[in-house]
């Protein structure tokens, strides 16, 4: 069993890393923080209670995280996941039957890390990283207690919300370069990977044969996400790029990495947010690394197995 904290922003993919890490039985979700980003942070708060409530995950606690990143101005990303940050085509989403824990998201996270046995937590971001570059300032020793820090973010190639940036670290680069700077082992799933993950017709047709709740709610998702992401970038099929790092906690040998130190540009002015991963060989330690190759059929045998057991 991997415990892990996911700090999100639904958002589509991150409804379907949510899924994920409800329905795999290797994961223990800890509890969901929440951190605005793809919208507001009352709409994706709402979302992830929504998601938690078609899961039937109603014993996992949510947390409201940052509102908007350290420096930068809030930037959201109506373009891709609509109005609400969850556009669905055809589903009636529940209203939530998940309530919002007392407490900061990152106060929660500090004691948590602090509570829980040293190296059994996997910090899971899946948004800008503002929540877990405040934890760090907040607690320090957090760093040596967590197993380590996947997250959704960057790219070593081309961006999308500039030719130069992934959307998670242009919103917060600030945070992001906290991440990266400390001394903890940090997993950087970024588009480089997640556009293998392609939700293809015959990927969205083996949710809607399992006939559940679930599986209606993961084709709601992958319609719209299908209809805004070929508006927005063109795409035929849409990336869903969050439960790619889920996935890599429940089992790695689905994502091939390499070591390099991450860090991320914060100067630029068409490159703010870039993350730069140096490829170049070198003897000294590193503790990052970066994803490379998907799986992608037992990357999606892995999805759809969760979606089924949650019914
Ligand atoms: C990332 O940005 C968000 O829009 C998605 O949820 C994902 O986390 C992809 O760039
Ligand atoms: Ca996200």
């Amino acid at each position: 069993m991997r415990k892990i904290i996911l700090d999100c922003d639904p958002g589509h993919d991150d409804a379907v890393a949510i899924l994920l890490a409800a329905g795999n039985p290797y994961i223990e979700l800890l509890g969901l923080t929440t951190i605005g980003g793809n919208h507001t942070i009352d709409k994706v708060t709402h979302n992830a209670r929504q998601v938690l409530t078609i899961a039937g995950a109603l014993d996992v606690p949510v947390y409201r995280g940052a509102s908007r990143p350290l420096i930068n101005d809030v930037v959201t990303a109506e373009d891709i996941h609509g109005d609400s940050g969850m556009e669905v085509h055809g589903y009636n989403l529940p209203e939530p039957a998940v309530g919002v824990e007392d407490g900061h998201a990152v106060r929660w996270i500090v004691d948590t890390l602090m509570r829980e046995e040293p190296g059994t937590v996997t910090l899971v971001p899946t948004g800008p990283l503002t929540n877990i570059a405040l934890a760090v300032r907040m607690e320090p020793r957090i760093v040596s207690r967590v197993r380590e820090v996947v997250l959704m973010g960057g790219a070593y190639g081309t961006g999308n919300i500039t030719a130069s940036a992934e959307f998670n670290t242009f919103v917060d680069p600030e945070a992001a370069a906290i991440v990266f700077g400390e001394d903890w082992p940090v997993v950087m799933v970024g588009l480089d990977l997640t556009h293998q993950a392609l939700a293809t017709p015959e990927v969205e047709s083996r949710f809607a044969a399992l006939g559940t709740s679930a599986g209606d709610f993961v084709v709601a998702l992958v319609d719209a996400f299908r209809h805004n992401y070929k508006d927005a970038q063109d795409f035929d099929n849409p990336p869903v790029h969050d439960p790619c790092a889920v996935a890599y906690v429940i089992d790695p040998s689905l994502v091939e990495t390499v070591p390099a130190p991450l860090s991320v540009e914060l100067a630029g002015t068409l490159t703010r947010g870039r993350t730069v991963a140096d490829f170049r060989a070198s003897d000294a330690p590193c503790n990052s690394s970066v994803a490379t190759r998907l799986d992608v059929e037992r990357f999606w045998d892995l999805v759809v197995d969760a979606v089924q057991r949650l019914g």
